[in-house]
């Protein structure tokens, strides 16, 4: 059975998350044996204008300073700002600019190659899309997308193309974008985000001057509505002995996204380097079947 691998996310690198902080968490990743980085054009997406690509600015020099050559990068391109617009451009021509420049900055650690957002529906537009994907194929990189409005065009364009796509979708208790890929459905193709929706905490004492969930502009004084719904659930969980017990809202969220259908990895935002060893850690029971009972009973609360 395929199980869900592990991809540090960068969305907040250069926003909450420092660079020194940044090149923590990746030090313990990869010390950790874990290779696979996610990164985008428009992070971090905190509408500061002067720190458009800073993230990615920070991965490479993390990858410069180590000279390390086996990292996965997988990059989502097509924006054209870090304001939260979906201002992009998926043209051709630009697609293969951009693919020129990160190949020239990532060289070999370069991995995937995804398009962000596309809320098009114009088949021919689309169709020129993936023949600058087409080109990234030929180079040895795995073809992705995210946040795409007309799944199905991209679905019967591709019968031609035969891309095996990676997809990222938001999928955590509270939301899931699993649906509306169902022309997808039936593969191991699914990366996960948004795990801990933001990042929801079970106790509002757990929430920090730096809380991404505060960042975002989400409300941090009060309780999330579904922490009053997920405490039975548990504490049903937690009267099994015979493994750690479920702790935090990542615990939750982690379990939810392993044992979901279709799904290759998990994106972690962790923003410390404790909770990256937590989520590791936790990541390893999940992956011994510890969980399965819990699961169950957070599918039916999703
Ligand atoms: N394709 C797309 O359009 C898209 C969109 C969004 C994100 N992404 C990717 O997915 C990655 C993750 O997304 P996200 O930031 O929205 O994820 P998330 O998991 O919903 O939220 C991350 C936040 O959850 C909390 N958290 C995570 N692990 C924890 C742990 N072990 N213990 C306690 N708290 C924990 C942290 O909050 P605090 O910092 O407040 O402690 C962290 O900043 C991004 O970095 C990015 O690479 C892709």
């Amino acid at each position: 059975m395929n199980q869900p691998q592990l991809i540090l996310g960068t969305a907040m690198w250069g926003w909450t998350c420092p660079k020194e902080q940044c090149f923590e968490l990746l030090d313990t990743f990869y010390q950790e044996g874990f290779r696979e980085v996610d990164a985008a054009t428009n992070y971090p997406l905190n509408g500061n204008t002067d720190q458009f690509r800073l993230s990615e600015n920070i991965l490479k020099e993390w990858i410069d300073t180590h000279g390390v050559r086996d990292l996965k990068v997988m990059i989502k391109v097509g924006s054209l700002t870090n304001v939260r617009t979906p201002e992009n451009n998926l043209t051709k021509s630009f697609l293969l600019m951009m693919l020129d420049e990160y190949r020239f900055l990532f060289g070999e650690s370069l991995d995937t190659y995804m398009i962000h957002w596309d809320n098009r529906d114009n088949k021919t537009e689309i169709q020129e899309s993936l023949e600058a994907m087409q080109i990234a194929a030929e180079h040895g990189l795995r073809i992705g997308l995210s946040g795409i409005k007309h799944p199905k065009i991209y679905q019967a364009l591709n019968q031609d193309f035969g891309f095996d796509f990676r997809i990222q979708i938001k999928h955590n208790l509270l939301q899931s974008a699993y649906a509306h890929y169902a022309p997808f459905h039936g593969q191991t193709r699914f990366i996960t985000y948004g795990i801990n929706a933001g990042g929801i905490k079970l106790d509002i004492s757990e929430y920090h001057e730096q809380s991404s969930l505060k960042a975002r502009g989400g409300n941090v004084e009060a309780e999330a509505p579904i922490v009053a719904k997920l405490r039975p659930i548990i504490a049903q969980a937690n009267k099994r002995t015979d493994r750690p017990q479920i702790t935090n809202f990542n615990h939750c969220g982690m379990t939810y996204a392993f044992h979901s259908p279709d799904i290759s990895g998990i994106l972690l935002g962790t923003s410390r380097t404790t909770q990256l060893q937590q989520s590791i850690t936790f990541y390893r029971l999940l992956k011994q079947g510890m969980y399965f009972d819990f699961y169950d009973q957070l599918k039916d609360l999703a």
